[in-house]
C-alpha cells in the first residue's frame, strides 16, 4: 500500500506540527498533537494509533495506518482522498461500527475500543447518526418508518417539531408514505439523511451524502448539515469527493493510503481543488498507483 519515503511534516496550526512517518504512534491523547482541531467546544471523537487491517498474510490490506485524529465538537469536518484511501473505514471505526486492529477510539470522553457490544450499541444509538454510502433503507418500510426506525428500536419518541423541520428541510413531506423502491436515488438519500438526523445525534457521520444527488438536492443536504452544526451545535464528519461540497465544511482532512496527509481549515472549493492537484503532483512520482477517482 504505502511507499516508504521521506517523512512529511504537516504544520497544523501555529506551534503545532506532526510527523507523518511510517511508524505507528501510540500515546496518550494529551501527549501530542494530531490532525484535526481542538477548539473550545472540545472533542466529539478522537483516535490514536488507529490501525485497521483487512485479511491477513499476503493478501492483507492496511486500510488505516496509525491514524491520530481529533474531530472537533460543534464543527463540520470533511474527509477527502482517493478511492481506497480508507475514508469509509475511518468513519466506520470512529463510529464504532467496525472493530479496530490496533489503537484507540473515543466518542466524546468514552473510549469505545474495548467496550462490549451492548454498551457500544447503546452509545451509538444515543449519540451517533450515520449516513452510509449505500442508503441502507429497509425496503418493506415507508420513508417515515425508515426515518424513525432507530428511535423506535430504542424506544424513544422523536421530537415532533425537530422531525418536522428535518422532513421539510429535506423536501420529504409528500414522500413519507412511500417505500424505498418508489423513491428516486436522491429521495432515498434524503430519507437516509433524515434518519441520521431524526434523533438529533451529537455526532453525524455522512459517507458521500451528496454522491447520488442532483446539485439542488445536494445543496439542500449540505445546507442542512451546516445548519445542524451552526444552529444546533451538532458535529458532522462528511466524506466527499466534491470540492464544492467540502467547501461547506470548517476543516478538510486529506487521506491517502490510510493516513491523514494534510488538512485545510476554512476551505474554499478553489483551495480544495488546488490542494488535490498538489497531492497528485507530489504523489505521482512515487508510483504507488494512486489517483483513481472513487466510484
Ligand atoms: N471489508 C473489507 N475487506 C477487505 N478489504 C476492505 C474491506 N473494506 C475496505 N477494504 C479495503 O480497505 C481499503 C480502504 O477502503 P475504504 O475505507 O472503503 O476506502 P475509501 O472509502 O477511501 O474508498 C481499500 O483498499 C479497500 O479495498
Ligand atoms: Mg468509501
Amino acid at each position: 500500500m504505502r511507499c516508504a519515503g521521506s517523512p512529511v511534516s504537516l504544520t497544523l496550526a501555529p506551534g503545532r506540527a506532526v510527523q507523518a512517518t511510517g511508524e505507528a504512534v501510540l500515546s496518550t491523547p494529551a501527549a501530542q498533537h494530531v490532525s484535526g482541531r481542538t477548539p473550545d467546544g472540545g472533542i466529539a471523537a478522537r483516535a490514536r494509533g488507529l490501525t485497521k487491517a483487512y485479511g491477513s498474510g499476503e493478501t492483507a490490506v492496511l486500510a488505516l495506518d496509525a491514524v491520530d485524529v481529533d474531530i472537533a465538537r460543534g464543527r463540520f469536518t470533511a474527509v477527502m482522498g482517493p478511492s481506497g484511501s480508507g475514508k469509509s473505514t475511518l468513519m466506520h471505526c470512529l463510529a464504532g461500527l467496525d472493530t479496530v486492529s490496533a489503537g484507540q477510539v473515543w466518542l466524546g470522553e468514552t473510549e469505545i475500543t474495548g467496550l462490549r457490544e451492548r454498551e457500544l450499541t447503546r452509545l451509538r444509538r444515543d449519540r451517533i447518526g450515520f449516513m452510509f454510502q449505500s442508503f441502507n433503507l429497509i425496503p418493506t418500510l415507508t420513508a417515515a418508518e425508515n426515518i424513525t426506525l432507530p428511535m423506535d428500536i430504542a424506544g424513544r419518541r422523536p421530537d415532533p417539531r425537530w422531525l418536522d423541520r428535518v422532513v421539510d428541510a429535506l423536501g420529504l413531506r409528500d414522500r413519507l408514505g412511500h417505500r424505498p423502491a418508489q423513491l428516486s436515488g436522491g429521495q432515498q438519500q434524503r430519507v437516509a439523511c433524515a434518519r441520521a438526523l431524526a434523533s438529533r445525534p451529537e455526532l453525524i457521520f455522512a459517507d458521500e451524502p451528496t454522491g447520488n444527488l442532483d446539485s439542488r438536492a445536494g445543496l439542500e443536504v449540505l445546507g442542512f448539515l451546516r445548519e445542524a452544526v451552526d444552529d444546533l451545535g451538532q458535529s458532522v464528519v462528511m466524506v466527499t469527493h466534491d470540492p464544492g461540497a467540502a467547501a461547506h465544511s470548517d476543516l478538510v482532512l486529506f487521506l491517502a493510503d490510510g493516513r491523514i496527509e494534510d488538512e485545510l481549515p476554512g476551505p474554499t472549493a478553489e483551495a480544495v481543488l488546488e490542494r488535490m492537484k498538489r497531492f497528485e503532483v507530489v504523489r505521482r512520482p512515487s508510483g504507488d498507483g494512486l489517483g483513481g477517482q472513487e466510484g
